[in-house]
């Protein structure tokens, strides 16, 4: 699936909202993914993790 040329990436934070970003990392572009235990996107290249709405953890 393509959202306006990127990778989508959703998911729904704790009050249930859903929250539909780039997949797409802004540090050098590799794909996010979700950690489900922790709920946050973890970035596989780097470690970079991001909170469900996009906004950066570490
Ligand atoms: S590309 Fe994601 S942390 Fe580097």
């Amino acid at each position: 699936m393509k959202l306006e040329g990127d990778i989508p990436a959703a998911c729904r934070d704790g009050t249930g909202q859903l929250h539909v970003l780039s997949a797409v990392c802004p540090h050098l572009g590799c794909a996010v993914a979700w950690n489900d235990a922790e709920k946050n996107w973890d970035c596989p290249c780097h470690g970079s993790r991001f909170c469900a709405d996009g906004s950066l953890i570490a």
